[in-house]
């Protein structure tokens, strides 16, 4: 009994000598894995399919873009209120026709900058809920505002601009490191 009752003082003791350890190392812990770049593995992606990861609890997408869906971009531009992504909405090295470093690969944030909703990915040409001149793209569903396939958003539609494009590189052929750049934004 006696033996038994020291080891739980001694359990106890020792319980409360780490929670102010514990205390003061747990917040800068979270708080680097909440902000730490993230790995998308790109290796099995198939041309016109999307991936999702998570990035300071935000959605981030890769789509894989095939080339006709490259080349649908440049058809799209008058029809889009920002297609020179003047806005701040990219790094530097996004800025380009395609808003991406490889015109295969699209990386982007997947929040709608009109009030937050999730887009949905439409892929498909001129389905019938989106009308004939639908090259493929992403598709809010809130209160249906419209992003091309680098997430550049169409005139008239209720979200004021672009998706926002996260910093990234690419740390191998097959992976692309979210979160991070070296420095080249
Ligand atoms: S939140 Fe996307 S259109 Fe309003």
């Amino acid at each position: 009994m006696l033996v038994a009752a020291t080891s739980v003082v001694g359990a106890v003791g020792v319980g409360f000598a780490l929670v102010p350890f514990i205390a003061s190392m747990n917040p800068s812990a979270r708080a680097r894995a909440a902000g730490a770049p993230v790995e998308a593995d790109i290796s099995k992606l198939e041309p016109g399919a999307m991936l999702r990861v998570k990035w300071r609890g935000k959605p981030v997408w890769v789509v894989h873009r095939t080339e006709k869906m490259v080349a649908s971009l440049a058809e799209l531009e008058g029809e889009l209120a920002d297609p020179g992504s003047n806005a701040s909405q990219q790094p530097e090295y996004t800025r380009n026709n395609e808003r991406s470093i490889k015109p295969q690969y699209f990386v982007a944030v997947g929040i709608c900058t009109h009030l937050g909703c999730a887009p949905t990915y439409r892929p498909e040409v001129a389905p019938d809920d989106l009308g004939p001149n639908w090259k493929g793209g992403f598709f809010c569903p809130c209160h249906g505002s419209r992003f091309d396939l680098a997430g550049r958003v169409y005139r008239g539609v209720p979200a004021p601009t672009n998706l926002v494009i996260p910093p990234h590189t690419y740390i191998s052929e097959t992976t692309i490191l979210v979160g991070e750049d070296g420095g080249a934004a």
